[in-house]
């Protein structure tokens, strides 16, 4: 049978209002999605809000790693997602490949007790659990300056991964010394060592679109999130998470130009007037967007029907040091 949007949304309200769910959306979900989401936010403001809910089932629209991280954090909820999609970045580091970064770093000479692993929250719960492992932590686009300050107090290099741009641009801002395994040489001579991983959604902005509107706009203020390229950052008049680009941009005075490198679901119901994607093709991020409106509605109806779809779960030894990651990154 086929619903209308507006059918499938009075649908979902009514199951919500019947079951013991809570609906969880990321910023970057289709705007129909994310209008029925109960909790909404960035990836930490997800993680944190969701904790202290007391429903039985969490519903996520968003991507793998993050229903994995409140299942991770609450264990006792049943985490159930519309669709379980891989974030690309997060699929570009298993443990294996953690392994190997740890090896090449060695091989440079740095002993394996003088790194401490800091992985972004863009990252399966098995690159935790290793980072958890060997005392290091877990850190989103909103703390990641703040939770390297902390780590860099115990004196050790920092593995950064998987994201290569947020690791560079953090180090770029702090005025220390970045590196790339696997590209650069002299991998000792730095204080934080990226793994080569990437968005590819952010990868989408480059200088020659800065170029391009503050050509077009002059005045104009270019705003992007720290997983675009350090050149593109360098250029910017703003870089910050997902929230904070929110605040920025939300704050400007209505007149004020503004063009943003983001994902486009976000930066499309920012602000109704001078608010530009800086970029000429859409920053859609394939996996966020793989979320419908009729995923949600028949994930509730499953969990009606006594057979939720798509469950979360993370063995019990992954999740206690996967927990440890995260738990340190909290306390923070
Ligand atoms: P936030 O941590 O800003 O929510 O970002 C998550 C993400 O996937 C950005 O591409
Ligand atoms: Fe992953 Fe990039 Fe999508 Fe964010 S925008 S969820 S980092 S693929």
């Amino acid at each position: 049978m086929h619903y209308t949007t507006e059918e499938l949304k009075e649908k979902i309200k009514e199951l919500k209002s019947r079951l013991s769910v809570t609906v969880v959306a990321h910023f970057y979900q289709r705007d129909e999605v994310f209008e029925m989401g109960d909790i909404t936010g960035d990836s930490l403001e997800l993680a944190k809000k969701t904790m202290e809910d007391d429903a039985e089932f969490v519903v996520f629209c968003g991507v793998g790693f993050m229903g994995q991280s409140v299942k991770i954090l609450s264990p006792e909820k049943r985490v159930v997602m519309p669709k379980v999609a891989c974030c690309a970045m997060a699929r570009m580091i298993d443990s294996l490949y953690f392994d190997e970064s740890v090896a090449a770093m060695e091989k440079a000479g740095i002993p394996k007790e003088n790194i401490l692993p800091i992985t972004y929250i863009n990252s399966n719960a098995d690159v935790k659990a290793k980072v958890g492992q060997m005392g290091g932590m877990v850190c989103t686009s909103s703390n990641a300056k703040m939770i390297i300050e902390k780590a860099l107090k115990e004196g050790k290099k920092i593995l950064f991964v998987p994201d290569r741009c947020l690791g560079q641009n953090v180090a770029r801002m702090m005025g220390l010394k970045s590196a790339v395994i696997g590209q650069d040489e002299n991998l000792a001579d730095a204080d934080i060592l990226c793994y080569d991983g990437f968005c590819s959604v952010h990868q989408l902005f480059s200088v020659e679109d800065i170029a391009f509107y503050r050509r077009k706009y002059p005045g104009i203020k270019i705003a992007v999130h720290p997983e675009c390229d350090p050149a593109i950052c360098e250029q910017a008049d703003f870089v910050g998470s997902t929230s904070q680009l929110i605040r920025y941009i939300t704050e400007l005075p209505e007149d004020q130009k503004v063009a943003v490198g983001t994902e486009f679901n976000l930066v499309n119901r920012l602000r109704p007037k001078n608010t530009y994607v800086l970029s000429s093709t859409k920053p859609e991020c394939p996996t966020m967007n793989e979320t419908t409106l009729e995923d949600l509605y028949l994930t509730l109806k499953s969990i009606e029907d006594g057979e939720p779809i798509n469950e979360i779960f993370v063995d019990e030894e992954t999740r206690k040091w996967a927990k440890v990651a995260l738990d340190r990154m909290l306390a923070l």
